[in-house]
């Protein structure tokens, strides 16, 4: 299958299985389930459960194998992109090509929507794939990880941009869940250590290249192309990548992870989706 064919399919797995998880929008507290629908719901990429469910399928996995790590993955991502837009975070009006969750439902119910989707992410992994696959999610989405990465990258605003304290907080803030996907992929096809070791690396890469590429695009593209407001990065002296070393230099740093991703997947039986991932991860145009 060609790459838009698989993502294609992806968000139609994808979107039908979180149907059915999500409470529906008439349940009480109703308010509070609209929020997270509406967030979930929105038109995004879903390009960390297609690596998921890419790495299953490299292995050799079944295909249904990974659709609840997928809605997992993507409940956790949809969270911290609530939160990352809060008025206390990036103060962010769109999103998604829309008013941002708590532009449209206001901060409280904002905040307790992004709570809701961690903990049924957690509540779906503990009830249908265990607690190992909860204890790599916990570890890329925690203080180790994709918190951590936040709270660094705020910590970092108006500091003079140092490519290697940029690095670290891409590592963390974003890499570690395309980190964690493409390993819980690979679990759930039930693959050997050294190849989930493997797409933790390719994961790991791509996402490093993906949060560089954001950052390019937040200088570069238009708000209607990008669905969320360019621009922002700059005005709030973020310390991005282009910022400590330059928009060319940035596009060949992306460039190399992309390289360094197709290495790691050497030994993974059927990686051709996985490196075509990895490659749409830098010349997406959103
Ligand atoms: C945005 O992620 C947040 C970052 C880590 C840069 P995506 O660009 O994957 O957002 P959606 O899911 O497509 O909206
Ligand atoms: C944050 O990075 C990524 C998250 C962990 C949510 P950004 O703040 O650059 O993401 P965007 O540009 O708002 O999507
Ligand atoms: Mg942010
Ligand atoms: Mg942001
Ligand atoms: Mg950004």
């Amino acid at each position: 299958v060609t790459l838009q064919a698989f993502l294609a399919e992806t968000r139609q797995l994808v979107d039908h299985a979180l149907d059915r998880w999500l409470p529906p929008a008439t349940q009480e507290p109703v308010q509070l389930h609209e929020a997270m629908r509406y967030a979930v719901f929105a038109g995004g990429k879903r390009l960390r459960p297609a690596i998921a469910r890419a790495a299953c399928l490299a292995l050799g996995g079944e295909d249904q194998a990974a659709v609840p790590v997928a809605c997992a993955l993507e409940m956790l991502h949809t969270y911290s992109l609530i939160h990352d837009d809060l008025p206390a975070i990036d103060d962010d009006d769109l999103r998604r090509g829309r008013a941002s969750c708590h532009k449209q439902f206001g901060d409280a119910t904002a905040i307790l929507a992004g709570d809701a989707l961690q903990t049924e992410a957690f509540a779906l992994l503990a009830n249908q794939c265990g607690l190992r696959m909860v204890a790599e999610l916990t570890a890329a989405a925690g203080t180790r990880g994709m918190v951590g990465g936040e709270i660094a990258d705020i910590e970092a605003e108006g500091q003079p941009p140092e490519r290697e304290r940029v690095e670290s907080i891409h590592e963390r803030k974003t890499a570690a869940l395309f980190a964690a996907s493409a390993r819980m992929g690979a679990i759930a096809a039930g693959g050997p250590d050294a190849q989930i070791d493997a797409l933790g690396r390719y994961g790991r890469w791509v996402g490093l290249a993906f949060q560089i590429v954001d950052d390019l695009l937040d200088e570069t593209a238009d708000a209607a192309t990008l669905g969320k407001s360019p621009g922002k990065d700059r005005a709030s002296r973020k310390m991005t990548y282009p910022a400590a070393v330059g928009v060319e230099a940035a596009r060949s740093r992306a460039a190399e992870c992309v390289q360094e991703a197709c290495a790691a997947l050497g030994g993974i039986p059927d990686p051709d989706l996985l490196a075509a991932l990895a490659e749409f991860a830098v010349t997406r145009i959103r």
